[in-house]
């Protein structure tokens, strides 16, 4: 048994400081009054803060098929690093997993190298093409989180229709990377500014927005459970806001770098190139607004690693991804807690409460029977992020020597440590 002591620990009423166990897999709050000798161990946790362990419902951790890019082993020690104690995978893999047979290798490869809950998207197409035929969502749906084909949007309208209803009949979100191919003409960063002035191509913001509306009028027929990847437009933050205003069955993520860089920010890099673009100043103001009251309902990655070589040719020629997993938090406590812009609670909702609302994971405080899934962190510590200390494969960051506030100090899942700064 382990006690935690002088620690901030969050409950269902917020931060309370409390002193708590962790016995077999599960949290028990302690009483002033027990003895140390009881524990085999005890640890201090002065000016931290306990929280549920976070989720990331977009990642990449690319096993099977691209191991030299990411494995599932350093993938989610990457997670734990950065406090997460589940995340949920993309299926742009080789094989993609669009039938039992093809999840049934991520599912070993997870079995066996996962220190932290990974679960899987299966496909919505049949090897994640955006194309043609539906995947076999029904053999795969007690495996999976849901169904995205993420990296890529489904065209036609049709088969996502037929894809809403299935998902519907099987209770699985449709997780949905929104992208309208035949506005892309072959751009790499947004068509904005930059792009115009250094004689880039644009991605234009329809590309996005276009196809979030058209789910969205296909969500009202069919009313599946449905869920955008990487909300990076305006346009489609107001789509969003409206269609909950009708009750419409959508819930959305963003990820830190869209509120917190936009394309004035970019460099002749790969680090910055990732798909959906950096946005526009308008855009960065309209996702923040969209955070913070509540039309984007969580914080998520997309941790998109690739090697060096793929990410070190520039913006045109780079690949499309960063990795994310060990710098969220920091950044979101830096930009946003420490800056007064949203309460360490809110950040809570979005990263560890809202997603495990949205993709029925069991709920968690730090709280007497509560499954021990959870971080301590210090929100003060500065550092200064360096992407040679990363535990992923993937160093692609544009936030490489930026200084940041807060510190994941220990992750736990199911009462075990998985990580220790
Ligand atoms: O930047 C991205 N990288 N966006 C995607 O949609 C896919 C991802 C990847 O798999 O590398």
């Amino acid at each position: 048994m382990k006690l935690f002591k002088h620690g901030f620990i969050f409950t269902p009423h917020g931060f309370e400081k409390k002193d708590f166990a962790v016995e077999g897999n599960c949290i028990r709050i302690v009483t002033d009054n027990e003895s140390e000798t009881f524990y085999d161990s005890v640890t201090d946790c002065s000016n931290c803060y306990i929280v549920p362990g976070f989720v990331d419902v977009h990642v990449h951790f690319r096993e099977p098929g691209f191991f030299y890019k990411e494995t599932i082993e350093t993938g989610s020690y990457a997670a734990a690093k950065g406090g997460y104690t589940t995340v949920c995978t993309m299926p742009n893999l080789k094989p993609a997993p669009s039938s039992l047979d093809t999840l049934n290798e991520q599912l070993k490869l997870i079995e066996k190298n996962a220190c932290i809950h990974v679960l899987p998207f299966g496909t919505i197409t049949q090897d994640q093409s955006g194309h043609g035929e539906l995947s076999d969502m029904e053999a795969m749906a007690d495996y999976v989180a849901g169904f995205s084909d993420d990296g890529k949007g489904v065209q036609e309208g049709d088969l996502m229709k037929k894809a809403m209803r299935k998902a519907k009949a099987l209770n699985k979100p449709i997780v949905a990377h929104c992208e309208d191919e035949s506005y892309l003409h072959g751009g790499y960063i947004h068509e904005g500014e930059y792009a115009k002035k250094h004689q880039h191509i644009g991605i234009c913001s329809e590309s996005e927005w276009k196809q979030v509306e058209r789910d969205l009028q296909l969500v009202k027929e069919t009313g599946v459970a449905y869920h955008i990847c990487h909300v990076s437009t305006k346009e489609s933050v107001e789509l969003i806001r409206q269609a909950k205003k009708e009750g419409i069955n959508v819930t959305c993520e963003t990820a830190p770098h869209y509120l917190i860089l936009c394309d004035e920010d970019l460099q002749e890099s790969g680090d910055f190139k990732m798909n959906p673009p950096l946005r526009s100043k308008e855009d960065r103001k309209a996702l923040i607004e969209g955070v913070l009251d509540g039309t984007i309902d969580m914080i998520a990655t997309d941790h998109a690693p690739h090697s060096f070589e793929e990410k070190n040719k520039g913006l045109k020629d780079s690949l499309f991804g960063i990795v994310g997993l060990e710098t969220s938090f920091q950044l979101m406590n830096t930009y946003f807690v420490q800056k007064k812009l949203m309460s360490l609670e809110q950040l809570m909702k979005l990263m560890a409460i809202n997603p495990r609302s949205r993709f029925h994971l069991p709920q968690i405080y730090i709280e007497d029977g509560a499954i021990a899934d959870f971080t301590i962190i210090n929100l003060d510590e500065e550092h200064t992020i360096d992407r040679n200390t990363f535990v992923s494969k993937g160093k692609a960051t544009p936030f490489d020597g930026m200084k940041v506030y807060g510190e994941v100090k220990q992750t736990f899942v199911d009462g075990q440590c998985v990580y220790k700064k």
